[in-house]
């Protein structure tokens, strides 16, 4: 049985107080019975983060990682830091990492290969932009991205791989996929799963919804029988709003 997930990515937002102050407000929620939380933090604050949630059942993630292990990278974050930090998931593949920072297909496989290799568990993005599902070529251009970015890998890695659905054109805009565009996506993905590898490994995947997921759509989104949550972005920077969808 899949579990439902809400996952906070907090982008490039908050200062050290701030962060703190509302990782501290989310462990003070009653976490519904079969749901995790994750809190996606920016990398300077996961040890504030990690302490702020010390005794709860939330959980943290990164929100990006480099490709190699070690090395002159200036400013780069690695897997191997992370996991000596004790951080469970890093995001890879978000659709802002992609445009503003040009990652690839490609490049997004070495991350999730390292990222695997250290022990991590990798929250994977991928998702359209409005002229793509305009065009009625959604689900192909979904398709390629998980087919370069996450299919080279065994049956068994993607116990460790969480897929976020994110249409580009619903990101941070107030515009959110209605339950019927999410459904169909989230549906479409576990089948291109069941495809490539079989039957239990679709029906294991934890597919999450992201794209302006808020307190008053969380509920029917989530209800959708193939979305098992959400990762949530202007939502999870406020504890109450937060704090509800998780209830949802
Ligand atoms: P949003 O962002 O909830 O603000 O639309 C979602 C995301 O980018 O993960």
């Amino acid at each position: 049985m899949r579990k439902k997930i809400a996952a906070g990515n907090w982008k490039m937002n908050k200062t050290q107080s701030e962060a703190i102050e509302l990782a501290g407000a989310i462990a003070d929620v009653v976490i519904p019975d079969n749901t995790m939380v994750i809190l996606g933090v920016p990398a300077v604050f996961i040890s504030d983060v990690q302490t702020a949630v010390e005794g709860s059942a939330v959980q943290i993630a990164a929100q990006n990682c480099h490709q190699e292990l070690s090395g002159a990278y200036t400013g780069e974050i690695s897997a191997s830091m992370l996991q000596s930090m004790g951080v469970e998931f890093v995001i890879l593949g978000h659709s802002e990492r992609r445009e503003y920072f040009g990652e690839s297909d490609e490049l997004l496989a070495k991350k999730t290969n390292t990222a695997l290799s250290q022990g991590l568990k990798v929250i994977f993005c991928c998702g359209e932009a409005l002229p793509v599902r305009e065009a009625g070529k959604h689900i192909d251009f979904v398709k390629n991205q998980l087919e370069k970015g996450l299919f080279h890998l065994g049956a068994d890695d993607l116990d460790s791989i969480i897929i976020a659905y994110e249409p580009i054109w619903a990101i941070g805009t107030g515009v959110t996929a209605s339950d019927e565009q999410a459904q169909e996506m989230h549906e479409a993905i576990r089948s291109m799963i069941e495809a490539k590898y079989d039957i239990e490994t679709a029906a294991k995947m934890h597919i999450l919804y992201g794209g302006s997921v808020k307190p008053s759509n969380a509920t029917e989104l989530f209800a959708q029988p193939d979305v098992d949550g959400g990762l949530v972005g202007g939502a999870s920077l406020k504890a109450s709003d937060f704090a509800a969808i998780i209830k949802a």
